[in-house]
Formats: structure tokens, sequence, C-alpha cells
């Protein structure tokens, strides 16, 4: 069905040497010598190759006795098909005057191509791919020349482009495959994608105007472990990780959505953690429960991931190990997630924190996140006061 585009320039020639030239020798078309193309319900021609142009033939359909067109037709070294149908395809046979078999032609009959159907995506913040399917069926040969550009100005639709913007190919790989990858893009540009379908009766090319920002999905975040905390009968402490096609990078971070429910009940729970890590505080004693995570963009681009596959934990029944409730070696302060009120929920005995050696945490941007917060409601803080002031000094 589809076949490399290795030999494209000269099928593209050789569509249009069939369009404009009929008169000379047979225009060579895609595939083995002897093969021609024609478009279904529409009149075909024919053409006998290894003859001079103008030569009378006679036309025979291979293996069959009856006569399909004299040498008295008019139509020289052609065979005109009016209304091609699908009974049409096959192999056809050409004789000149003395009877010797000049020629064989293989019919194959289809459609000109039709605007392929693309979509694009996005699993981190400086690649993206796309893919396609045809617009309409055929069973022609045919393949997909893919381009894009870089659109200079953002949502400015005419075709001012200059030469830095490309276009540049969009590779195929593996090559067969109905996907293109673009690299390194930028991830506040726009581009604009081509993918052309082209076919032995002609080409049609979709134009997608694409932006990182907009198609952005992560994959899900990877590796959920839910873990009880001992002396917690309510609590659970759920952790993952980035999912391995985001590379860290200050610039571009992912937030989180956590979801969880004891097993027995339809309804989840959702919250929205910062860091790597959450510590469930209302999960119901005794019972498994499932939960899951997803990902998006720190700055909300795109879309929220798909789920990551469930994990599940049961909270501790048991006490308290002993080695915590005897000695308070392990530092307290560790575990910012241990909110006073939620400690109160975990039975009247509320005894000194056990540790959670969490795994390190490369990325919590808690502190971070809690200083920039602080710093901006002081600037506030400060603007109202001079704003307040110079009012009273108006006033005044
Ligand atoms: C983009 O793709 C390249 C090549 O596959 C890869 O090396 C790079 O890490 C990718 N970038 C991101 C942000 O994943
Ligand atoms: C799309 O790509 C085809 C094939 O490379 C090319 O002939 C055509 O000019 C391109 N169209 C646009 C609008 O860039």
């Amino acid at each position: 069905m589809s076949s490399s585009c290795s030999g494209l320039s000269r099928v593209l020639v050789a569509v249009a040497t069939a369009l404009v030239s009929v008169s000379s020798s047979c225009p060579q078309a895609w595939g083995p010598p002897g093969v021609q193309y024609g478009q279904l319900g529409r009149s075909v021609m024919l053409c006998c190759p290894g003859v001079a142009a103008g030569t009378l033939v006679s036309w025979f359909r291979d293996g069959e006795p009856r006569l399909l067109q004299g040498p008295a037709s008019g139509q020289g070294h052609t065979l005109v098909l009016a209304q091609a149908d699908t009974s049409d395809a096959g192999t056809y046979i050409c004789r000149t005057l003395d009877g010797a078999v000049r020629g064989t032609v293989t019919l194959h009959l289809g459609y000109p191509p039709a605007r392929p159907v693309v979509s694009c995506q996005a699993s981190d913040y400086e690649n993206f791919s796309c893919t396609w399917s045809p617009g309409q069926v055929n069973s022609l040969p045919t393949c997909y020349l893919t381009s894009y550009r870089k659109k200079t100005v953002p949502g400015d639709d005419d075709q001012r482009m200059n030469s830095s913007a490309g276009p540049w190919l969009c590779p195929q790989d593996p090559p067969g495959t109905a996907r293109c990858a673009v690299h390194g893009a930028e991830f506040w540009s726009q581009y604009r994608i081509n993918v052309t379908e082209v076919n032995p009766l002609g080409a049609s090319t979709r134009l997608m105007d694409v932006s990182l920002q907009s198609i952005l999905r992560p994959d899900p975040p990877q590796g959920l472990q839910v873990e009880p905390i001992p002396g917690y009968p309510r609590r659970l402490l759920a952790s993952w990780k980035y999912p391995t096609s985001w590379p860290h990078q200050p610039h571009f971070l992912l937030k989180f959505r956590l979801q969880y429910r004891p097993v027995q009940h339809p309804a989840w729970s959702t919250v929205e953690p910062v860091g790597l890590e959450e510590v469930i505080t209302d999960a119901v004693a005794g019972l498994p429960h499932i939960v899951r995570v997803s990902a998006r963009d720190f700055l909300d681009a795109g879309t929220w991931s798909a789920w990551s596959p469930e994990a599940w934990g049961t909270p501790s029944t048991g006490p308290l190990p002993e080695e915590i409730l005897a000695g308070g070696q392990q530092p307290v302060g560790d575990q910012p997630q241990l909110k006073p009120e939620s400690q109160l929920q975990a039975g009247s005995f509320t005894p000194p924190r056990p540790s959670l050696q969490p795994a390190p945490q490369p990325l919590d941007h808690r502190v971070p996140l809690e200083q920039v917060a602080m710093l901006m409601s002081l600037g506030i803080l400060s603007f109202l006061g001079l704003v307040a002031g110079s009012l009273v000094l108006g006033l005044w």
C-alpha cells in the first residue's frame, strides 16, 4: 500500500508528463515498467509501451481472444477506457499490425490522494510528533511528504515566513510508519506542519498549525508507591517519580494530581501535591486503598497526563515501632506534610513523628514556592502601602 518516496520527484514529473503529453512515448509512472494507473469512474488512457507514438495497434485483455480496440480506431498506440470501473483493472496486451505482441500493460485503478487526517502530540517540552491517516481508502501505492516551518509571527496566518523559518523535513522514523517527529522545537513558537499525500494520480496537502504549549501532554508519572506509616492507622504515604520522557530541567516542571479511595468506595478523593510525595491523612483504617497520580506542565500548558497505573496500600494497624517510642533520635521537622491538625486525627494519643525515610526529593519546590509567594505578598503589601500613602498625601 505505501511505498518509499525515494523516486518521488521522478513520479511528480511523470504525473505532470502524463497530464501534458500523451502523444509521445508512454509516461513512466511508479512501479515496474508496464504498470499504469487510472482513476475509477473516469476515462483512462492506456499506452502501448515500446512503439513510436501514433503506431497503429490492436488491444486485447491478457488471455482473452476478444478484440477490444482495432487499429482503425483512430487512437494510435493508446486505448481509451470510458468510465473505468474495478473490472477494468488487469493486464492488457497490444499488438502491431503484423500480429506481434509489442507490450503488456497492467492497469491499477484507484483515486487521487485525499487530504490526510493529521494530529500532533507532545510528551515533553521540546519534541513533538505528528501522525496521520488517509482521508480516503485507496489501493494505489501511496507515500507521504512531511515538512514543517516555523511561523515567524505567532498568530499570523499569512505566508510571511523568512528563510530561517524552514521548511525543514519532518523525518519519518521508522520510514513507512504514519508518524514524523520534530526535535528541539521551541516551546513558545508556532509551527506549520505540511503532510502531503502523494500517489500516481496526484498529491494532496494538509497544513496544520501546532504549538507545543497547546498539544503538550506529559506521560503519566512513574514508580507510584503507597506505604503505610507505622503507628498511624489513617495515613498512607504515596510517592512517585517524573516520567522518564520528561527530563528534569528547572524551567519545565510538572505538577501533580493524586486520587485515592478505599477499594470498596466508588468515589475518588483528589489532592494536588506540590512535590513528589503526599501523605494521605484521612484514609479509612484497616481498608486497602487505591491510589493513582497524573501530571501536567507546571504552568498549565497542554493537558493532564493519563492516570498512572494504580497502586494499592493499607494503613498500618500495628503500634508504633519501639525504637521511635523509645528514643528521640529522629530529627523532628523532617516532614513538612505532617500538619498539626492532621496529627490529631491519628488518635487521642499523638506519638512522636515516625521516620518516613522518604526517598531523596530532587524536585520538591515547596520551599522556593513559599518564598516566592511570600515575596509576592510582601510586594503587594508594600505597593498597597505606597498607594495609600500617596492618596493621603494627595488629600493633604
Ligand atoms: C527530545 O528528543 C531528543 C532526541 O530524541 C532527546 O535527546 C531529548 O532528550 C528530548 N527532549 C526532551 C525534553 O525530552
Ligand atoms: C507542502 O509540501 C508539498 C510537498 O513537499 C509541497 O509541494 C507544497 O508546496 C507544500 N505546501 C505548503 C503550503 O507549504
